[in-house]
């Protein structure tokens, strides 16, 4: 039987990713990889829409796909690709681009929000047709499922409309997919603003734990990390969004279930749950970092294996591009 096909990508936009890209994403993709025909992008293409170095970019790109590989993604089972290396994709864009209303696109919240921090000046129509490259991105590979974080469930459900418009006005050619949207509990918070998202473009990177981090370093991070006055290791999201994150971390990180680390810790203090947790941080991530430096100290093999999933990748889309050009009359 043929799997179902699946895609989801990230933007190379720091030069380490973070522990909610790790917990959000990569453990989920790590899994999924194993029953779905799964196509991972280091979405370089969306990474110009905001403010970037050039002599940076082709590094960060790099850095970021070799951490899908040592967090477990495994580029002989599924297709890991740098978005620039298949040109599929900005020409499905141009074409689902005139499909896309004006008003349609303009109702994205992530676009309000993005063009009010960036000014009028700041705001470029590339962040405005991001959501339109994006869905070329998933519409190109024919993916029935998408794992994307709340935040990007306006975009995917734009995708499906476009899917839809295209083929009722040219015939059936997209696969109309759906998204899968992470649990509440697999969302991290930064460690010293706990009800801010964790984020690889946040303003201090104090409360942020990267992959990359030497491990001494996460270790303080969460020794730092702000809790509250009360003392007891309890989840609480809304009295006590601290300790709680670090739960959910601690659980996500374990495989243990939250009740389980609440009992271990009952009747001990934080400096307790927080060493019991920086061991954690450190262990896991440790071999992970380890993996990707290799992976890095060896940079033709890394672009040889990026190389030929893109291959793989261009195979895939330029199929379906064809299906589309000869739909359309190109
Ligand atoms: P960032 O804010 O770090 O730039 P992105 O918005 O590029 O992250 O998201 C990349 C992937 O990582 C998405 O699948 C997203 O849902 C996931 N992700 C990012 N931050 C978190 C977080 N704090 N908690 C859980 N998942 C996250
Ligand atoms: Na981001």
């Amino acid at each position: 039987m043929t799997k179902a096909r699946l895609y989801s990508g990230m933007q190379p936009s720091a030069d380490s990713l973070q522990v909610g890209n790790y917990i959000g994403a990569l453990l989920q993709w790590r899994d999924l990889q194993e029953s779905y025909d799964a196509y991972f992008s280091v979405v370089d293409l969306h990474a110009l829409t905001q403010p970037f170095d050039p002599a940076e970019m082709r590094e960060k790109t790099r850095r970021t796909a070799a951490q899908y590989i040592a967090a477990g993604i495994e580029p002989a089972k599924s297709t890991l690709y740098v978005q620039s290396h298949v040109t599929a994709h900005a020409e499905l864009a141009w074409v689902l681009g005139t499909l896309t209303g004006f008003g349609e696109a303009s109702r994205m919240t992530q676009f309000k929000d993005k063009s009010q921090r960036y000014g009028t000046d700041g705001t470029t129509v590339g962040l405005f047709t991001y959501p339109v490259l994006m869905a070329a991105d998933i519409l190109l590979f024919q993916a029935s499922v998408v794992p994307v974080g709340d935040d990007q469930k306006q975009h995917v459900e734009l995708t499906r409309d476009l899917a839809e418009r295209f083929n009722s006005r040219f015939g059936e050619t997209f696969t109309v997919p759906v998204p899968m949207i992470q649990q509440e509990t697999a969302r991290i918070y930064d460690l010293q603003n706990p009800t801010a998202k964790m984020s690889k473009s946040a303003e201090s990177d104090a409360g942020v734990l990267w992959l990359l981090d030497e491990p001494s370093v996460s270790a303080k991070k969460v020794m730092r990390a702000v809790t509250d006055s009360e003392g007891s290791v309890r989840y609480d999201r809304e009295n006590k969004p601290g300790v709680s994150n670090l739960l959910v971390i601690y659980a996500a990180l374990t495989g243990r279930q939250i009740p389980s680390i609440e009992d271990e810790y009952a009747g001990r203090g934080y400096g307790d749950f927080k060493k019991g947790l920086a061991e954690v941080v450190v262990s896991e991530f440790g071999p992970v970092r380890e993996r990707a430096l290799a992976l890095l100290s060896d940079e033709a093999e890394l672009d040889r294996v990026l190389a030929a999933n893109a291959e793989r990748a261009a195979s895939v889309a330029d199929a379906t591009l064809d299906a589309v050009y000869d739909k359309i009359g190109l």
